[in-house]
This record gives structure tokens, C-alpha cells and sequence, in this order.
């Protein structure tokens, strides 16, 4: 790897791994690095970047031009905001999905999003490969692989980064010979992936797990010494499953994400510091803030708990776990996921009302919800005043029963 380090300037012994290809764009040193790498390396004859919009925040006109410096034959830009709310965050707030019981997913669900626009384009331009800077131990790379093997069987993948075994220092100085430009600032020493619905922050103090995250790496959310003395109440509506409006307000779901974001982050709300398992085997700590996210999940699981029957309501539960699961390990396309969303959509139907919560300090409490249309909480068979109407003498029998196979356990066995 040595010469490939130093920046040999072509690729002459090997064969040409692609002619054509579409490289996934972020505008950082790895992904702006890959594009004279797959060239001078690879033999590749023309890059063509795509770079996605999906509410980061980033100014997209410098990322598309810095890729033509880089030698990109073509830069594209797409806003992909809608559908990665709508087909995307949706169905997770829809599952309560939750990996490992408290990771919302916010980096894992633009993945498919991104490989399937990546697939898009490279049959629109007669790309013979796609191509991507995830180096080969995170999850993006099973996330990315998997998606495009699975939408287009005929495309190959090339991941430089996976290859190249260059450390950083030695890819932004490859990155200079070729004419790209340094990271100007002071280098951030964290790796960070953000979008409408989320950060995730890794790396550099962060790598000790026991070394609390300095209150620089946020940036959604506000540090409780500094967030309102007061609390705020607010009301949060779902149409089948689906965040629709809040204080009463409709809006669009981009503009709903929107106001959750800065409602919960104004209130120190979303944050999370976990150890997380990662699909190639390894434990990696992770600093995540997911304000809007994290919200409407408790909300729609609230609302849940009011109009959902017990039997399906707990047994969702598993296939909560079991979806959550899948789309972290990048099978998002698989037919495991695909049935399971069958499930989770037959029962979002009656998931209809609002539900209020208190956000002070970090917490985020729920304080109320109701449903008129589909509330399953009866208050004659739940109330303890005069106006009940169960059937208390009822119980003996049921109990009678419920209870038999545990007492002729019990007598033989006792
Ligand atoms: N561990 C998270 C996930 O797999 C986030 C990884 C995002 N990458 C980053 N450079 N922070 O979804």
C-alpha cells in the first residue's frame, strides 16, 4: 500500500476497475480524496458525484463545486428531504424503532434512501459502478452494499477507502497533490453524520467510554443549565400512525420534524451516550442527538397504549425490536423487512388522537392523550366510583379457571 500512500499517479498494472461511476458525495477529505483516487488508482475515466440533500444544513453549492476541483466530471445535488421524512422517518416513528432499545436510527435510515437515488442515477448516466468513502468498519458500508446489491445486481461497488490503507494524515496530503485543498478550519477531532433527523458524534475524546462528552459536540440540543426554568406543554397529533400536527398547528411532516427539533433541543431533550453494537462485531461509543425523533417516538407509543388491543400492542413490541434490528444492519430492501412493514402498517390504521408531554429539563413527560375516535379506555369498566359497571363477580369464575393449572401443579408438587 506503500505507493498507493505516497500517490502513485496511475493505475497502469491492474486493469480499470469501472469505466463510469457515481460516487456517493459528502464534500469531506475521504469522499473528495476517492475522486482522483478511483481515477489515477483505479483507472476509472470518468466520476460523477451525487451529493444528498437530506436537511444537514450544509450549504450544498460549495460541495458541489469543491467536487469539481476534485475532478469530478459532472457534480449532482439533490434535495431528498421529503421522501426521507415520509418514506423514511415515518415507518420508523410508525415502529417505535429503537436499536438496541434506544438508538432512533437517525444516520442508519438515510442509507437506503441515498444507495437507491446513487442507483437511479448511475442508470441515467450508463454508470457500469456506484461508489462510496466508508471505510470497512463501520456499518454505512453494509448499509450502502447491501442496498445496491439488492437494486442493482448488475452494478459493482467500489468502496476506496476500504481499500486504500491510508490514515488521515496521509489522505489529505494524497488529497493536496491532487489539488484538494486541506480542511481550512481547525480540523473537528469527531467524526460527525448529521441530518434533519439527527447527529451522530464519534471519535476523538469520545473513543474513551468512560470520558463524558463535552458540551461542544452538540449542537440540537441545548445544555440543561442553559435550557427555560419554565416547562412547556405541548400536543402532538398522529393520523394512522403519522405525526400531523402540533399545538394544533398541521404541517407538512418536513415542518413537523422541524418544530419537534427545536422544540425538544430547546428543552436539552434527545440526547443519548451508548455503547453500541455494530454489525461487523465491535462495540463503538456513540454520542447521538435526535430531539424530534425521540419525541415522536414516545408520543406515538403513548397513543399506542391507548388505542392498540393488549395482544397486538405487546406483540408489536417484538417486531418493534426485530425491524429496528434489520434496518441497522443495512436489509432495509430485504423481504424480512418488507412483511414485517405489512404488520406494522395493518396496525397504525385505529392510531388516532394526540398526546400531550411536558418538556423541561432534559425529560420529555407525557401528561396526557386522548382519541375520540379510537381510545380503547372505557371509564365505566375503568372507574372506581359508582358509575362502574364490570362485573365483579365475574372474576371468581374466570380466576377459577385461570388458576387451575397452577394449583394441580402445585398439589402434586408441593
Ligand atoms: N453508529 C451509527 C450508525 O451506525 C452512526 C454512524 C455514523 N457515522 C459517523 N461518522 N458518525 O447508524
Amino acid at each position: 500500500m506503500t505507493a498507493t500512500a505516497q500517490g502513485s499517479t496511475s493505475g497502469a498494472s491492474a486493469p480499470p476497475r469501472a469505466r463510469k461511476v457515481v460516487l456517493a458525495y459528502s464534500g469531506g477529505v475521504d469522499t473528495s480524496v476517492c475522486i482522483p483516487y478511483l481515477i489515477r488508482e483505479w483507472g476509472v475515466e470518468e466520476v460523477i458525484t451525487f451529493a444528498a440533500d437530506l436537511g444537514q444544513g450544509d450549504e450544498l453549492e460549495p460541495i458541489r463545486l469543491k467536487a469539481l476541483t476534485a475532478g469530478a466530471s459532472q457534480s449532482i445535488v439533490a434535495d431528498l428531504i421529503e421522501p426521507f421524512i415520509t418514506e423514511f422517518a415515518f415507518p420508523a416513528i410508525r415502529a417505535n424503532a429503537l436499536y438496541e432499545g434506544r438508538y432512533p436510527l437517525s444516520t442508519a435510515l438515510a442509507r437506503p434512501l441515498i444507495a437507491r437515488r446513487l442507483v437511479e442515477l448511475a442508470r441515467e448516466v450508463g454508470a457500469d459502478a456506484v461508489a462510496h468513502g466508508c471505510t470497512g468498519k463501520g456499518n454505512d458500508q453494509v448499509r450502502f452494499d447491501v442496498a445496491i446489491g439488492a437494486l442493482a445486481p448488475e452494478l459493482t461497488v467500489l468502496a476506496p477507502a476500504r481499500e486504500w490503507g491510508m490514515s488521515r494524515e496521509q489522505t489529505i496530503a494524497y488529497g493536496e497533490r491532487c489539488g484538494i485543498a486541506a480542511p481550512v478550519s481547525k480540523q473537528s477531532p469527531y467524526s460527525i453524520d448529521l441530518n434533519l433527523l439527527g447527529r451522530s458524534i464519534e471519535a476523538g475524546a469520545l473513543e474513551d467510554p468512560n470520558v463524558e462528552p463535552p458540551e461542544e459536540v452538540y449542537a440540537m440540543t441545548t445544555a440543561l443549565e442553559a435550557t427555560p426554568q419554565q416547562a412547556q406543554t405541548i400536543e402532538i397529533a398522529f393520523e394512522q400512525g403519522n405525526p400531523v400536527a402540533i399545538d394544533g398547528e398541521r404541517l407538512d411532516p418536513v415542518s413537523l420534524i422541524r418544530r419537534a427539533n427545536a422544540l425538544a433541543g430547546s428543552h436539552g431533550f434527545g440526547r443519548l451516550d451508548m455503547i453500541e453494537n455494530r454489525v461487523v462485531g465491535i462495540k463503538s461509543r456513540e454520542i447521538y442527538e435526535t430531539p424530534g425523533l425521540l419525541l415522536l417516538i414516545r408520543a406515538h407509543q403513548e397513543l399506542e397504549s391507548l388505542t392498540l388491543a393488549a395482544d397486538v400492542q405487546r406483540y408489536k413490541r417484538q417486531i418493534e425490536a426485530s425491524w429496528a434490528d434489520l434496518v441497522y444492519q443495512g436489509l432495509w430492501f430485504g423481504p424480512l423487512k418488507q412483511a414485517l412493514d405489512g404488520f406494522l402498517d395493518r396496525t397504525q390504521a385505529t392510531v388516532n388522537g394526540s398526546v400531550r408531554i411536558k418538556l423541561h429539563k432534559g425529560n420529555a413527560t407525557v401528561v396526557g392523550r386522548s382519541s375520540s375516535s379510537d381510545s380503547l379506555y372505557v371509564s365505566d369498566m375503568a372507574t372506581y366510583g359508582s358509575d362502574d359497571r364490570f362485573d365483579h363477580r365475574a372474576a371468581e369464575g374466570f380466576i377459577y379457571v385461570w388458576g387451575l393449572p397452577t394449583r394441580l401443579w402445585s398439589a402434586r408438587h408441593r
